[in-house]
């Protein structure tokens, strides 16, 4: 039996991950060291390795087969646009992808003004406003702190991810538009997918029941 390599995403979703693994039998002792310097850890028994990436690197890791199963945003999904599975919802790390900006900023939503627009995913921002909304844009990327950019004048509106909406509130931003709701997935390589179909489809079969038992 080869094994089977996950990648998960740093921080709050990997934790959750394995806690949900945990749930039916899929164990990482190793990885529970939080001061642990390795970046890879195996289960033996199971055949299984696991390593932690930065989310916007699990889809390019899962594409080329490098890991077999990830687990990332579905923000990082869609922003990375990799062929791969997207083979489960997990619920959690529940948020929304919008468009924000000061209540100012409304009208030239409304009249489809050129704007600009920060966002640390330039391609989710360009797919809302020329596929769906066929509105053009100056798109400028950032990389975090993104609420700043209205702020001081960097752009009108911002494309990011709203969870408790309390950075917005706090720098006197709002919610304009809803581009989508996310949460944690599953994505499964494509030719793993075929390759090891037993044990994949074993595992989503798995993580599904335990999700909707929890
Ligand atoms: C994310 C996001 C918002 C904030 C939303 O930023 O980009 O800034 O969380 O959460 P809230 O609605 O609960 O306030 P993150 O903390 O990941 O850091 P970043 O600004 O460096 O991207």
């Amino acid at each position: 039996m080869r094994y089977l390599t996950f990648a998960l995403a740093k921080g709050r979703l990997a934790k959750k991950s394995l806690e949900v693994f945990e749930k039916f039998g899929i164990t990482c002792e190793e990885m529970k060291d939080e001061k642990t310097r390795k970046l890879i850890f195996v289960n033996e028994e199971l055949k299984l390795k696991f390593f932690l990436a930065k989310a916007g690197d699990v889809p390019t890791y899962v594409e080329y087969g490098a890991a077999d199963i990830g687990i990332v945003g579905k923000d990082t999904i869609l922003e990375e646009g990799r062929k791969l599975f997207e083979v489960a919802d997990l619920g959690f790390g529940k948020c929304r992808m919008c468009v924000c900006g000061p209540e100012s900023a409304k009208e030239l939503l409304q009249h489809h003004e050129m704007i600009r627009v920060a966002s640390k995913y330039p391609h989710i921002a360009k797919d809302y406003f020329y596929n769906k909304k066929h509105q053009t844009v100056e798109i400028i990327k950032l990389n975090g702190s993104v609420e700043l950019a209205p702020i001081v004048g960097l752009s009108e509106v911002i494309v990011d991810i709203v969870e408790t909406g309390s950075t917005l509130k706090e720098n006197g931003l709002q919610v304009l538009e809803e581009i989508c709701p996310l949460s944690a997935r599953m994505v499964v390589n494509q030719v793993s997918m075929k390759m090891e179909n037993e044990r994949i489809m074993q595992i989503i079969k798995d993580l599904k029941k335990t999700l909707n038992e929890m």
